[in-house]
């Protein structure tokens, strides 16, 4: 894409972590074909139940097995057996951990070492998360969780599927530094601000009315890794967790998604604690609609041109480059940044009562 090449953010095109790449419903009718990272994907479950994550290529002739290659009488639906998928093809079978074990020429030594990728996937929240890295390193980090998940008097999220946005996340995560859009794009100005970073995880701590409602919002939102977005916000007597997730589809193209996790008025949540988690999430996303459009329309800004007043855009995308640096740099960006970053003329939370932190992650 147009705006890739020039950010120069490291050696891979994408950037290693967790990533959403499905809702785990999607999975109740049975493998499903993606596409991420400029790569096809096959994601299923086998006997195990378990998620897993493959090559969508058989490494034999490179046939992309989720392809309908059905003849008449014969169904198209992926064979899976066990944990394990046959290619339908000439039905080489592979392992939930990429290996042959079955099918023609499956005891050749040749074929044999003709192992394809297989990627760590978990269950969590709802969604499935893939822990991408272009160079097969093993997780460095745990993907985000919230408590409340389990917690019965919170109503849990269906997500929102957005469409994919023409954008390089890296613009997606300036927002985090952003203060001055919050009174302009979403009309509800900051009277305080701060950023944190903390090794893998981004923080943003704010507050302010939203003048459309008259009411007094705080806001604690932390980026893990650069796919995945939660927000802890409170207003009045509300209290909700807003999840927003970018995953890479091709290089400048990002694929969105969407959803609120609320506390319901009651230890067990009931109906009328559903309805208003539903409003309580288009509320929200009618919000998030504002930063999406401004999204879809704008150019690359490979370069900001950052203001005294603006918050610390270099900074943020210094700590974005992390995820496309080889691991032995990461410690040394990790050093350099992590803390917390003022804005001038901004004052902080220690000055207002920013008091929402306690059952955060950090
Ligand atoms: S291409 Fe898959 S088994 Fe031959
Ligand atoms: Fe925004």
């Amino acid at each position: 894409m147009a705006n890739s090449v020039e950010y120069k953010l490291g050696p891979n095109t994408f950037p290693r972590g967790w990533f959403i790449v499905a809702e785990s419903k999607e999975l109740e009718v049975g493998p499903i074909r993606l596409r991420f990272f400029s790569q096809d994907f096959v994601l299923y479950r086998g006997e195990s139940q378990d998620p897993i994550m493959l090559d969508a290529h058989c490494n034999h002739m490179k046939t992309n097995y989720t392809g309908d290659n059905s003849r008449a009488g014969k169904s198209s639906v992926l064979q899976i057996e066990g944990d394990a998928i046959r290619c339908n093809r000439h039905a080489r079978c592979y392992t939930a951990d990429g290996e042959v074990v079955g099918g023609p020429g499956a005891d050749d030594p040749g074929p044999k070492l003709a192992t394809i990728r297989s990627y760590p996937v978990v269950d969590n929240m709802g969604c499935i998360m893939m822990w991408f890295d272009p160079d097969c390193g093993k997780p460095e980090f745990d993907p985000p969780f919230l408590e409340q998940w389990n917690d019965s008097q919170w109503v849990r999220w269906e997500l929102d599927h957005l469409r994919e946005l023409p954008i390089h996340p890296q613009e997606l995560l300036d927002n985090m530094a952003d203060v001055r859009h919050l009174r302009q794009t979403h009309g509800c100005p900051s009277e305080y601000f701060e950023n944190e970073f903390k090794d893998h995880l981004y923080i943003q701590r704010q507050g302010g009315v939203m003048q459309e409602h008259n009411t007094y919002l705080y806001t604690s939102t932390w980026y893990t890794g650069t796919g995945i977005l939660l927000s802890k916000q409170v207003f009045g007597t509300t209290a909700m967790y807003e999840l927003i997730a970018n995953t890479p589809v091709e290089d400048g193209v990002s694929k969105l998604w969407h959803g609120c996790l609320y506390r319901g008025n009651n230890t067990e949540a009931n109906d009328e604690d559903e309805m208003a988690a539903k409003k309580a999430q288009a509320r929200a996303l009618a919000a998030f609609s504002a930063d999406f459009n401004i999204w879809r329309y704008k150019v690359p800004a490979l370069r900001n041109i950052q203001l005294q007043a603006d918050g610390p855009f270099r900074l943020g995308r210094k700590w974005y480059s992390q995820f496309y640096a080889p691991r032995e740099e990461t410690d040394s960006i990790q050093e350099n940044l992590n803390g917390i970053h003022h804005t001038k003329g901004v004052p902080t939370p220690a000055e207002y009562s920013h008091d929402i932190d306690h059952d955060l992650p950090f």
